[in-house]
């Protein structure tokens, strides 16, 4: 691993946590009282489907480990551990970012759809933090979430964004879960801990939410054209070049799984381009040679800043400064590539097909 100083201690993983950095999953707030004035009426139908799931509560009592759960855990190499060790506090943050946020939304909030879909989002992602917690703890090591809640920085993110990015966010998020869930399905033997045996159920709870945050998007049609579609060009771009140099920096974990990172990230695009075609005008042309050139630099250029970050001094701070304005310079070169457009349809809501 190359991003992170080693994790041995609670210190280290909070540390960790609480790291805001371009790559690392942020806490975000945003204006509860615009949110309060959504109307779901033009969605209602699905809308009232929907609510109806998640009253359902179909995970209900997946979320809990089993006796064969701890048995399966064993000490993996170094470097794989500390990976790995990555890979669950990076996970954790991000689930636990979703629970405050959906938290904080809920108590603002009166109107009743919104807060009725708060509630059960807070449920959800509560449930994935706190078990995913309980494999840092095998390790004796665990994220202290409440002082994570109070201590964490927070990004400010007018309701637009939030709905761009945690879309995204959730969907994405059931790609991942579920392209390691059916990697491992066909190799068993390279399943190297129990957890990802809890990904196929766990990554339904991410899809639904994210078919939640495309209703909200969907019953507000001006967020999906006009001027706004430069901010979906945006938020895509950023979703996927930010998981691309993060995974970038975990090569073992794929291999361990018998993936790598590259293949792995663009199956994952591949899912997420797809689904989203439901409530996005366009789509990132991920085969395109100078995208995925544009990708591979801007993980070079994370390295070097990275590189630049611990030479410190004159020297390295403005080789970090230059390697910045290279990374900006990639990223908008990759922002201003040709995207591939998409006729929304009709029928919007999917199933996790995957
Ligand atoms: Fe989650
Ligand atoms: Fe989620």
């Amino acid at each position: 691993m190359s991003t992170a100083d080693t994790i041995t201690s609670r210190d280290d993983v909070m540390q960790k946590a609480k790291a805001n950095t371009l790559i690392s999953p942020r806490f975000y707030k945003t204006d509860y009282a615009a949110m309060d004035q959504l109307d779901m009426n033009p969605v209602r139908a699905e809308w009232d489907a929907m609510l109806a799931e998640y009253e359902g509560d179909n995970n209900h009592d997946h979320f809990q480990r089993t006796e064969e759960f701890a048995k399966e855990v064993k000490q993996l190499p170094p470097e794989l551990h500390q990976e790995f060790l990555d890979f669950l506090i990076s996970s954790i943050t991000s689930e636990y970012s979703g629970c405050v946020l959906y938290n904080e939304i809920r108590k603002n909030v009166t109107n009743p759809d919104i807060k009725a879909l708060m509630t059960y989002l807070t449920r959800d992602e509560s449930r994935h933090a706190g078990f995913i917690n309980q494999s840092l703890k095998d390790y004796n090591l665990a994220v202290d979430l409440p002082n994570l809640k109070s201590s964490k920085a927070y990004t400010y993110f007018k309701p637009k964004y939030i709905f761009y990015a945690t879309y995204l966010s959730e969907k994405i998020g059931y790609a991942r879960y579920i392209t390691i869930y059916r990697q491992l399905e066909r190799h068993p033997d390279k399943r190297f801990h129990p957890i990802f045996r809890w990904f196929e159920r766990w990554c339904n709870d991410e899809f639904r939410h994210g078919e939640s945050f495309a209703l909200m998007m969907r019953a507000q049609p001006h967020l999906l054209r006009g001027a706004n579609v430069l901010w979906i060009r945006f938020f895509l771009l950023a979703v996927y070049a930010t998981m691309y140099v993060r995974d970038h920096t975990r090569p073992m974990l794929h291999e361990a799984m018998g993936l790598h990172s590259d293949e792995y990230d663009y199956d994952v695009f591949r899912i997420t381009n797809t689904i989203t075609k439901q409530v996005f005008p366009l789509t990132l042309d991920i085969d395109n040679p100078a995208f995925r050139a544009g990708l591979a630099r801007l993980f070079k250029i994370s390295q070097a800043v990275e590189r630049a970050k611990a030479q410190g001094g004159v020297i390295g701070f403005v080789k970090r400064a230059a390697w910045s304005v290279a990374g900006l310079a990639t990223f908008a070169r990759l922002y201003l590539l040709p995207t591939m457009p998409n006729e929304l349809p009709a029928q919007m809501r999917m199933q996790p097909a995957w």
